[in-house]
């Protein structure tokens, strides 16, 4: 695999039963350390190590696609068509985005949020939205980047 792929060297394509061990590989990638909602971190761990493409497609029209630089899995985005909960405003859902550790900041995240942005549009969305983890700093920092703004924030108190 080139070190610096060109945004023409990346291609995507639909994801295949193939790439489960990629995405096992990967997933587990997004869990997050502490939040502020008090999960159990065994079962918050578990949920990511578990993600197989029965969860990842689990929602109605979702749709997951595979970044490969030399026709190797590097990335991965999952969406899925979603309302505005205020407006009902058809907007895209995008429910995992990763990409592996390997070959991070080399431009695959810009390129799978390009591709969602173009999904979007070709199914008159007004809007992609995405959940990040309040703590996950590289990824606020990744979608802000991308022109992606805090929209509302969930705040959270374990009263246990
Ligand atoms: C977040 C993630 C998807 C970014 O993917 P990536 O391929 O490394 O990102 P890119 O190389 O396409 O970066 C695109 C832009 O974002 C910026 N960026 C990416 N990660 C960044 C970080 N941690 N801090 C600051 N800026 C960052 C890049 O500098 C780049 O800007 P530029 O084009 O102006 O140079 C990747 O780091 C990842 O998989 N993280 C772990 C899983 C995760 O947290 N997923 C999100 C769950 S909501």
């Amino acid at each position: 695999m080139p070190s610096e792929p060109n945004q023409e060297e990346i291609e995507i394509r639909p994801f295949r039963i193939e790439d489960q061990p990629f995405l096992e590989r990967v997933a587990p990638r997004i869990r997050p350390g502490r939040t502020a909602s008090p999960r159990d971190p065994a079962a918050l761990d578990q949920f990511f190590f578990d993600l197989g493409s029965g969860r990842l497609l689990s929602e109605p029209g979702a749709e997951a696609f595979v970044a490969t630089v030399a026709s190797e899995p590097c990335g991965l985005v999952s969406v899925h068509p979603d309302v505005d909960y205020f407006t009902g405003h058809p907007r895209a859902y995008v429910d995992v985005m990763v990409v592996a550790a390997e070959v991070e900041g080399k431009g695959i995240g810009r390129a799978l949020m390009d591709y969602v942005e173009r999904w979007a549009r070709d199914r008159s969305c007004r809007e992609v939205v995405l959940d990040v983890f309040a703590e996950n700093h590289g990824a606020i920092a990744f979608y802000d980047r991308l022109g992606y703004r805090p929209d509302h924030v969930r705040m959270a108190k374990p009263v246990e």
